[in-house]
This record gives C-alpha cells, sequence and structure tokens, in this order.
C-alpha cells in the first residue's frame, strides 16, 4: 500500500466531471478526497437557516464564520456534510441551495474562512485529493499534482443534463452550469491554467478515460519532483 505523502489539487467547471473523476482517482491513489464545492454549499445552507441576506457581504462572511460543518474525506464511502449539528449530505444538491451559493462564493471574507478551514482538512491527511475552484491557485499552490479538468461547453451541458436525469430544460441547464460558472468566476479563475497547472480536457475522453489520464499526469508530476 503506497503511503508516501501526496496532495493532488483538482481545479475546474461545472460539469467538467471533477466531482466524480476526483473521488475514483483518490480512491486507486489510496488517498482521502476533498470536495470544497460541497463546504461552500453547506455554509450556504448555514447561511440561509440563519435567516442571513444574500446581498449583505458582511453579514454573509459573519455567518460563514460561525458555521459549524463537518465533511467526510473517505472515498470509498458515501459523502456525508453536516452544517450546524444537522445532516445536511442530500439539501446541499438542491437547486435551491446551488442557485444561493455564488453569493458566499463572491464574499472575498467567506472564501479566506473556507481556505483555511480546507488547508486545515488537507494537512491532517498523508494523501488526498482536493478539488474545487481555487485548489491549484490559493489553498494548495504547492501540491505536488496541479491539474486544471476542463471540457467543451457543450460535453459540460450534457453531463450536468445526464447527472440530472434529465428533468431540466436547456434553460434551466444552461443556467446551473454556464451562468453559475459566470458567477463563480468572479474571484478567481478556473477557466485558465495557472502557471505549473497541467490542462486536462474530457471533452472527448469517457469516465475511465479521464481517470487514467488524470492518474498519469499524477505520477508525471511526482516524478518531475523526486528527480
Ligand atoms: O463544485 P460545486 O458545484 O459543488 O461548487 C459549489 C459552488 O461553490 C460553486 O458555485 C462554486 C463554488 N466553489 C468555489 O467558489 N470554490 C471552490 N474551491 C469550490 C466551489
Amino acid at each position: 500500500m503506497n503511503t508516501t505523502a501526496l496532495v493532488v489539487a483538482i481545479d475546474g467547471p461545472s460539469g467538467s466531471g471533477k466531482s466524480s473523476v476526483s473521488r475514483e482517482a483518490a480512491r486507486r491513489l489510496n488517498a482521502a478526497y476533498l470536495d470544497t464545492g460541497a463546504m461552500y454549499r453547506a455554509v450556504t445552507l448555514s447561511c440561509l437557516n440563519r435567516g442571513v441576506d444574500l446581498e449583505d457581504k458582511e453579514a454573509i462572511a459573519a455567518a460563514v464564520a460561525a458555521a459549524e460543518i463537518t465533511i467526510s474525506t473517505d472515498p470509498n464511502e458515501p459523502q456525508t456534510v453536516t452544517a450546524d449539528g444537522e445532516d445536511v449530505t442530500q439539501r446541499i444538491r438542491e437547486p435551491f441551495v446551488s442557485e444561493r451559493v455564488s453569493a458566499v462564493s463572491t464574499t472575498a471574507a467567506a472564501r479566506e474562512n473556507l481556505v483555511a478551514r480546507q488547508r486545515g482538512i488537507i494537512a491532517e491527511h498523508v494523501r488526498i485529493v482536493a478539488e474545487g475552484r481555487d485548489i491549484t491557485t490559493v489553498v494548495a499552490p504547492d501540491a505536488d499534482a496541479r491539474i486544471l479538468l476542463t471540457a467543451s461547453e457543450e460535453a459540460r451541458l450534457r453531463r450536468r443534463g445526464l447527472q440530472l436525469g434529465e428533468s431540466q430544460t436547456a434553460e434551466q441547464l444552461a443556467a446551473q452550469v454556464v451562468v453559475r460558472d459566470a458567477k463563480d468566476s468572479a474571484l478567481v479563475n478556473f477557466t485558465t491554467a495557472a502557471d505549473g497547472v497541467i490542462t486536462l480536457d474530457s471533452s472527448d475522453l469517457d469516465f475511465e478515460q479521464t481517470v487514467q489520464a488524470l492518474l498519469t499526469l499524477v505520477e508525471q508530476a511526482q516524478a518531475s519532483r523526486t528527480r
């Protein structure tokens, strides 16, 4: 069993397959898995439960600082997320939360708070794959491997549509993928790779091919680090 220290940082837009690919890569790497988007969703729910006005950045920052959240990191177990003592694993995936999470992710002080928590979780694990929008650039710029997982807009819309059981109209899908990415990129850039970050375009790859390509990039990054 591989026990060498390893941090893999993965960023990408919605519908790029980041979460499922990162989770599977973590399994195969014998590493923990951190879904930072779930943390943004959990604190958003905490803000809503506290009746915070999502136009008020100061109130958001204060509520995020006070929010008690937990997130599981075992890629072999179903994810569990709690906010202020309540199991919110299912609720954080509801459109109600998806539509409001950008209010939190575009609040600089809220991001600082979550970045600190994410660094803490990463430091607790010897081997971990962390994914989000600013992991390669802000949360873990010193990661052993830094990868931007992208896909064409067409591929991303198609995948999100399948994920949601084709229950959405084209407009609803576009709102969830394209419009949200535009809002989310106000404070972080996850559409072009920063220096030292390798782009993996999955538009023409299936799930297994994407996982394999990612594992190859991780191996190459590790080899170049030990050289
Ligand atoms: O990956 P996701 O859709 O679950 O992310 C939820 C939201 O959180 C999304 O609007 C982008 C934001 N986010 C972020 O700003 N930074 C991260 N590291 C992860 C997610």
